[in-house]
């Protein structure tokens, strides 16, 4: 039977120990257990006495990006997680991992089960670049590239060639910066970290000397920010090779831009111009391997070589830019540029997927169409974080946009919009579905021996942890 649904049900006070005296709970279902989903769930349980809220998790290991996103050598970005496992063990809270959406249970289900569902399942896929050759082997999307090295169990077969000089990587927001650093770091910065076992072994093995990080548009409107890019100015054993020519009209533009992205493009001004320093000087002798920005230059074709199974380089168009400022379009100019690769990284985004034909999406913007957090024409329907924004914003940005939703959902259950006059059966009846069809969530202290067991994998090679890297393993530790 499921173990995880009957203690949920003990600890809830619904069976056992004689239920507690309080009238029904407003019943409310999150889904996804990323940022988006333990902040939803946090603001929830802390408005109001009255609510109880389970969380559902595709996964049987929680906290989306933050564990499967994230860079390895960011640890202090995980911190996070301390605050989403105290609301997970908050008594009116309860996590069923190991449970797909849209497959196992789906929405309409939920939506009888709960008085409110909040959907909040981030982007699991990658945008297109729409161009020829995207499908060779070689060329991957960041998403599964840093799945792969961060052991999300989807990406385990990538094994990406990394059997070339030069690496290309299009797009300049931070994931291409994360991208760009684990393919050029020392090893002995990366292996003290928890980047997966495999990810190390074919990074030892990685010819892969220089990285070129292309955009469409120009220095003014690159999209990582300065704490990344310093990251990469200092990276230990790398020099920066950039293109003067690249920055001919920066200085100018730099007058009248906020002050964010003034210190930005000084720091990129200074890093792809400047005559460095002695000492900086003699780091940039010894380093053996490079990085560079190419600034307006959009991806034509990816080309293989003659046998016609490796890439050997990439088409670029040749883009000019069209008015200023974050606003500013790129246009092609109708010239084009090789440049010889083996391998393309294609960082020009995350986006979400529709996960049941019932719930409204909005197959342009890539979101489900809301207004503050709720799903448009949809009554009992929330969402939050990046299916409710688009994939862009860090954690503190999911954080506020998840509080939002939370805030619409409690404001509705004050003025009654939101309707608990009749009682639900919440996770009673959902895990009674789920045990029907074999599934068998996982819950948190499941979680809690997956997360021991990895802790304890890692401590034996100095690592934070060693990650478990399929399913099938990770429910083998949970239900040990
Ligand atoms: C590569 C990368 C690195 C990043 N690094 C940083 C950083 O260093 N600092 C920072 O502040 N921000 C960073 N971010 C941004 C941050 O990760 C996001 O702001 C945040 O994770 C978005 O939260 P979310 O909950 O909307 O989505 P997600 O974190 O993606 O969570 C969604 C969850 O829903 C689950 N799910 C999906 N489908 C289903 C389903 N059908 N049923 C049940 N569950 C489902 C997923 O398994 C996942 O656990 C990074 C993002 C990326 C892509
Ligand atoms: N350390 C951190 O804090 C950290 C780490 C990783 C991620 N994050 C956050 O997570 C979010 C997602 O990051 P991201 O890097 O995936 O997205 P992003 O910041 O939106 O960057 C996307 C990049 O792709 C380019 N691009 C988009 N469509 C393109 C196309 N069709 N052709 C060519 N180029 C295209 C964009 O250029 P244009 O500007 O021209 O569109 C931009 O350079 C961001 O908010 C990021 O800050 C934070
Ligand atoms: C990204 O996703 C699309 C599907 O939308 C796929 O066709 C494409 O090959 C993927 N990869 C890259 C590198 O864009
Ligand atoms: C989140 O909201 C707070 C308070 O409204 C604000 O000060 C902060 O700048 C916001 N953070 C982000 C990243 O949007």
């Amino acid at each position: 039977s499921n173990v995880a649904c009957i203690r949920s049900l003990y600890s809830a006070g619904v069976i056992g120990r004689g239920a507690s005296s309080s009238p029904s709970p407003s019943k409310i279902c999150v889904i996804g257990s990323g940022p988006a989903g333990f902040y939803t769930a946090q603001h929830l349980l802390k408005a109001r006495q009255d609510i109880v809220v389970d969380i559902y998790e595709r996964l049987p290991v929680p906290f989306g990006l933050v564990r499967f996103g994230v860079a390895p050598d960011h640890p202090e970005v995980k911190n996070v997680i301390n605050t989403f496992t105290q609301t997970a063990n908050h008594p009116r809270c309860h996590f069923y991992g190991n449970v797909n959406v849209g497959k196992d249970v789906s929405v309409s289900e939920l939506q009888q089960a709960y008085h409110g569902v909040v959907l909040s399942y981030g982007a699991e896929a990658n945008r297109s670049m729409g161009v020829q050759g995207e499908d060779l082997a070689g060329v991957y999307s960041a998403k599964d590239f840093v799945g792969w090295y961060n052991g999300l169990p989807s990406c385990r077969e990538l094994t990406p060639d990394l059997s070339c000089d030069t690496a290309v990587i299009l797009g300049q927001g931070n994931v291409a910066l994360d991208v760009a650093r684990v393919l050029l770091a020392p090893l002995s910065i990366l292996k003290k970290t928890d980047i997966t076992q495999p990810a190390v072994e074919a990074l030892v093995h990685s010819q892969v000397r220089r990285v070129l990080i292309i955009g469409r548009r120009g220095p003014t409107q690159i999209a990582c920010t300065i704490k990344e890019l310093r990251e990469m100015v200092n990276l230990p054993g790398t020099r920066p090779e950039m293109k003067a020519a690249d920055f001919a009209e920066v200085s100018e533009a730099l007058k009248d831009v906020p002050r964010p992205r003034k210190r930005l493009t000084e720091l990129l001004l200074k890093t792809a111009l400047e005559v460095p320093g002695e000492k900086e000087q003699e780091r940039r002798n010894k380093a053996t391997r490079t990085w560079g920005f190419r600034f307006y230059r959009s991806p034509i074709e990816v080309f293989a070589d003659a046998e016609g199974k490796k890439i050997s380089g990439i088409r670029l168009a040749v883009n000019k830019l069209e008015g200023s400022g974050e606003g500013a379009q790129a246009v092609l100019t109708g010239e084009v540029e090789e440049v010889s690769c083996g391998l393309v990284i294609s960082s020009i985004g995350y986006k979400s997927l529709p996960i049941d034909p019932s719930v409204p999406f909005d197959p342009c913007k890539a979101i489900v169409p809301n207004t503050l957090g709720r799903v448009q024409q949809a009554k009992g329907l929330y969402c939050s974080g990046w299916l409710k924004t688009g994939p862009t914003g860090v954690i503190a940005t999911t954080m506020n946009n998840s509080f939002d939703t939370a805030r619409s959902v409690v404001e509705d259950l004050n003025s009654g919009t939101l309707d608990v006059s009749t009682e639900k059966p919440g996770s009673q009846s959902i895990c009674a579905l789920l045990e029907q069809r074999r599934v068998k969530p996982v819950s948190f202290s499941d979680w809690e021996k997956i997360n021991t067991e990895e802790t304890r994998r890692g401590e034996a090679v100095g690592k934070p942890r060693e990650k478990l890297l399929s399913v099938e393993e990770m429910l083998r530790v949970a239900r040990a």
